[in-house]
């Protein structure tokens, strides 16, 4: 017996979606409960999980489908700590789709909980980018990274002098999104929920931001101000009210990238968008896209091109990191409702602290 006691975040109850119950997610909504690490089989590894990612598309469709005396399933960075496997060896440092709970068993088939084979997702110190924290594998170098550039140059295919307004422009997506944007020469606009988040967005190099919360006249007003030659290219996080506002200052052939709807997320009563025969009249493109159609092809030229950006200081980034399993519950709820720190909302566990 090896005597090791795992920690799972597990959910309380599944969430009932025709209710409109994700707006009733609170801390209790989950649960932390012990479990013994069983000893390994043939071939199988153990990994320490180091940063578990959070992420609101767990709250819109994952927590549906999630097993309730299970860890909930998330992106995780983990150190192999054990190892009946040649493929992976201690100290070897992977991500995949592991679990909110300290430790992890790879079968020996080294797939992940989603059947993804954990090899190619092994980070080689020799590739890694310079200085970049591992954390970075489940943000700026991972899928919110991933999404922000697929969003901006295949879906919304920014071109420089075009205007871009990225709504949630403080959030993992939206300041990687405003950064790549600049990077191709576009007069980039953002907003999101406070100042201090203004503030931060502005410091990344985004050309104007405001605060969707307090802006006197409504959005429209805020983008006609902001965006005074109209929006070409809109990078849609958060959906509803917004998104409709986009419709009345876009311009001819203005490309839409619906990537997220957060407004609608805890809403029992969703928005009604009103103003969308100006599709039509400004011959848009509306596309909504899913970063698994991008994933895994498109991320070595990813990483190999956003290592390069920070090589050359071009890209700011930072994670909005937690310490602790304990915290996470409230951690989510906060990163949900806009509460958590600045950037990517990320727990740490010990492991993380070990060099
Ligand atoms: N299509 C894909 O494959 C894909 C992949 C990843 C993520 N996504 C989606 O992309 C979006 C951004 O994801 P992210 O990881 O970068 O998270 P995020 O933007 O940081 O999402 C959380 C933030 O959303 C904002 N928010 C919450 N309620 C809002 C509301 N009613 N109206 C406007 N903003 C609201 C809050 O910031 P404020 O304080 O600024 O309000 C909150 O901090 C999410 O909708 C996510 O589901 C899609």
């Amino acid at each position: 017996m090896n005597n090791m006691i795992n920690r799972l975040v597990t959910l309380s109850a599944r969430p009932d979606q025709n209710a409109g119950s994700h707006s009733q997610l609170s801390p209790d909504s989950f649960k932390i409960i012990e479990r013994p690490v069983p000893e390994l089989g043939p071939g199988e590894v153990l990994l320490a999980n180091m940063y578990l990612s959070l992420d609101p598309y767990m709250a819109a469709y994952s927590f549906s489908v999630q097993a309730l005396q299970d860890a909930v399933e998330a992106r995780v960075v983990a150190r192999v700590v054990a190892s009946d496997n040649a493929d992976l060896a201690v100290g070897d440092v992977v991500w995949g789709f592991f679990g909110w709970e300290l430790y992890t068993v790879l079968p020996a088939t080294l797939q992940d909980h989603k059947g993804y084979d954990v090899r190619p997702n092994r980070i080689d110190p020799a590739t890694w980018p310079k200085d970049a924290p591992l954390s970075y594998a489940v943000s700026l170098l991972g899928m919110p990274g991933l999404t922000a550039y697929v969003g901006i140059v295949d879906i919304g295919k920014a071109q420089a002098g075009e205007t871009v307004y990225i709504s949630s422009a403080a959030g993992p997506l939206g300041q990687v999104a405003g950064q790549i944007a600049k990077q191709r020469g576009c007069y980039v606009v953002g907003s999101a929920g406070s100042d201090d988040k203004v503030d931060f967005v502005l410091s990344l190099g985004y050309d104007a931001a405001f605060n969707y919360k307090t802006t006197p006249d409504g959005i429209q007003a805020a983008l006609e101000t902001h965006c005074p030659k109209g929006i070409d290219v809109y990078f849609d996080n958060v959906g509803g009210e917004t998104l409709d506002a986009v419709f009345m200052v876009m311009n001819k052939g203005a490309r839409l990238a619906l990537c997220g709807m957060i407004s609608t997320y805890q809403s029992d009563d969703p928005y009604r968008l009103g103003n969308m025969f100006m599709a039509v009249r400004k011959t848009a493109t509306m596309t909504g896209f899913v970063i698994y159609d991008h994933f895994p092809q498109k991320m070595p030229a990813y990483i190999s091109q956003m290592g390069q950006w920070l090589a050359e200081g071009k890209i700011r980034y930072q994670d909005a990191t937690v310490e602790g399993l304990d915290n996470l519950p409230e951690a989510f709820i906060a990163m949900l409702s806009g509460q958590h720190g600045l950037g990517k909302c990320v727990i740490a566990l010990p492991e993380a602290a070990k060099p």
